[in-house]
């Protein structure tokens, strides 16, 4: 079966089932909180909360899509069977219940019908995971019995514990339930041979998730409490390129008509075998497909937020490309395009523009990996020993920006080898300075402006969500400053702002002040900063435990902004007074710059 196919049926068969058929939402989602899309729920939050009624806005309780998702959790497994940094997820949602809506039963039979009854699958290889009860939520003995009931032997029931069974919120907080996950068996020859094989197995593939089927019951709060939503909802997803390879029984979706076309172009121009490139060849192709949809939906490279994630994209799949010994290919990038441009409009008429902000990361990337081999080729011909010292593969990574798997490549090329333990100390040294340098500069602003410069400070992040509410999420901090009287933001963004857009702006701040919402501080590492969805606020180098803050209502949750920051920020918003913007003004090329005061 194909891609087409595979999409087609099942949005036929929900929609034969009174759903109504929403189109994917783009991967920049309109939830500041958030980073990039991840589930096909996140458009629906609002409506999964219960502060939204899907009947007005979409005419129907029971919806459908097929949804772009992107992960960078799983960066580091791209490569092996099952993950992917971009992928499609299918879903199906019935939100609250009323005489037409669905809930466990519903969703277990529809899940059934179509994969036993319209794809033709086995279910006597379904596992179906269920909650096994948790934090005062009790085991979900009514799953268990559906399931049964619907002839997956007892065995094939497997309790799991939160962890693995209970699903969401996206970010902190939200809509979330315990889930049931069906997996399905892909047969003996890809196990390990345990015993104990079977779903989320440690050591092998051979069980694959293909379906999660949430039971939204909750609401997690502030305060980490789960509360119950005044409604159920279901809400369900399937890895799309999971599902098709299943049923085309290939190790993986790189073995389907998505990837197909690539693999062997890869093949033709490096000149290698796929069997015995693995790896490479689905970074490459994997990395491929998410540039285009990331550059599609209004991302372009940068050092923060989604910028980086596209930055490091498609520089890890220029390295993987120069490891097959190719040149930049963007033939490559066409299978892409005939695959999707159907499915996808944004991605109709674009080709141009997307390889153009392509090519030009590629290329940055090309001259820091020329001048840094440079001078690698340098040192090695005035070292005596067969040894690159720690700070000489430091000095490469951290003047020229050259990786140092690149620099290992090189030098072991040529039999030399890298004293990784003096260079991991370099680097350390490196990371305490600038955790030490970050502080000094990040924590220093605020402090020395004393209380005034708190409440610009968090002016400053009310302003920031603001600018990205009213004028769009291209919009990224370019730059910031604090004095005892105003504040200054720069800003991404090519038009002046008319005099509407900065009314709106103003408004939004001044509602968001008036409104009283709470700011909260959390320390984390970076990159769960970032999987929280928490927007860089400096171009700088982060030290590796950030603080993060989020500035929430805190009756209904709702997050407004979340930035990572060394702060300091006010308690709460009504102790900023009134926003006022006193000038908008040309800062450089494509950056704007916004003077504001707070009047008391
Ligand atoms: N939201 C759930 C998930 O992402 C089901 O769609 O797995």
């Amino acid at each position: 079966m194909i891609s087409q196919e595979l999409r087609d049926k099942f949005l036929t068969f929900f929609k034969e089932r009174n759903h109504k058929i929403i189109p994917s939402s783009s991967l920049l989602p309109t939830d500041p909180s958030v980073l990039l899309t991840t589930a096909g729920m996140q458009q629906f939050s609002l409506y999964l909360s219960g502060k939204k009624d899907p009947l007005e806005d979409f005419g129907s309780r029971h919806l459908a899509s097929c949804q772009k998702c992107f992960r960078t959790g799983d960066i580091e497994e791209i490569g092996d069977d099952t993950h992917h940094t971009f992928f499609e997820m299918l879903g199906n949602w019935s939100i609250g219940q009323d005489e037409i809506g669905y809930f466990k039963e519903g969703a277990i039979q529809l899940a059934m019908d179509f994969l036993v009854g319209e794809l033709g699958l086995d279910k006597k290889r379904f596992y179906v995971t269920v909650f096994r009860g948790e934090n005062g939520i009790a085991k979900d003995e009514e799953a268990i019995d559906i399931w049964l009931k619907h002839g997956i032997s007892r065995e094939k029931i497997i309790e799991c514990s939160a962890k693995d069974n209970f699903w969401g919120p996206v970010s902190s907080i939200g809509p979330c339930g315990p889930c049931s996950e069906i997996h399905y068996d892909r047969g003996e020859h890809l196990g390990c041979g345990r015993p104990d094989c079977g779903p989320n197995c440690d050591y092998c593939k051979r069980v694959v998730e293909i379906w999660n089927l949430v039971f939204m019951q909750y609401n997690r709060n502030e305060d980490g409490v789960y509360e119950l939503l005044n409604q159920t909802n279901i809400d369900t997803g399937i890895g799309f390129e999971r599902l098709l390879s299943v049923l085309n029984e290939t190790g993986s979706a790189y073995e389907t008509d998505i990837f197909e076309g690539m693999i062997k172009r890869i093949e033709e121009v490096s000149g290698k075998k796929y069997e015995n490139n693995k790896q490479a060849f689905r970074i490459i192709a994997d990395h491929t497909r998410s540039a285009i949809f990331l550059v599609g939906d209004g991302i372009e490279p940068s050092n923060i937020g989604q910028g980086y994630i596209l930055r490091r994209i498609i520089r890890r799949c220029v390295r993987y490309s120069k490891m097959l010994g190719m040149t930049n290919d963007f033939s490559l990038g066409d299978y892409v395009f005939e695959k999707y441009s159907s499915v996808y409009n944004e991605l109709n008429g674009s080709k141009e523009r997307i390889y153009g902000i392509i090519r030009n990361e590629e290329e940055k990337f090309e001259k820091t990996i020329k001048t840094g081999l440079a001078i690698l080729e340098k040192k090695l011909e005035t070292i005596d020993s067969n040894i690159i010292s720690g700070e000489d593969a430091f000095d490469l990574y951290q003047s020229y920006g050259f990786p140092v798997e690149l620099t290992e490549e090189i030098a072991s090329e040529k039999g030399f080898k890298i004293d990784k333990v003096s260079f991991l100390e370099a680097l350390k040294k490196h990371q305490d300075l600038s955790r030490a340098g970050a502080e000094k500069k990040f924590g220093g602003v605020g402090k020395d402006a004393g209380e005034e410069g708190a409440k610009l400070h968090t002016a400053t992040h009310l302003l920031h969500a603001a600018l990205r509410q009213v004028i769009g999420s291209h919009v990224q901090q370019m730059g910031s400053d604090i004095n005892v009287e105003r504040l200054r933001f720069d800003f991404s963004h090519t038009q002046k702002l008319s005099s509407d857009e900065i009314k709106k702006i103003e408004e939004l701040v001044n509602q968001k002040i008036k409104e009283n919402l709470e700011i909260k501080k959390e320390e984390m590492g970076l990159e769960d900063a970032q999987s929280a969805g928490a927007l860089a606020f400096f171009k700088e180098k982060y030290p590796e435990t950030v603080k993060v803050w989020t500035i929430y209502n805190p009756t209904s949750g709702e997050c407004f902004s979340k930035e990572i920051c060394a702060g300091p920020h006010v308690n709460k918003t009504s102790e900023l007074g009134i926003f006022k913007i006193i000038k908008e003004e040309s800062s450089s090329a494509g950056v704007r710059r916004i003077k504001a005061v707070l009047i008391k």
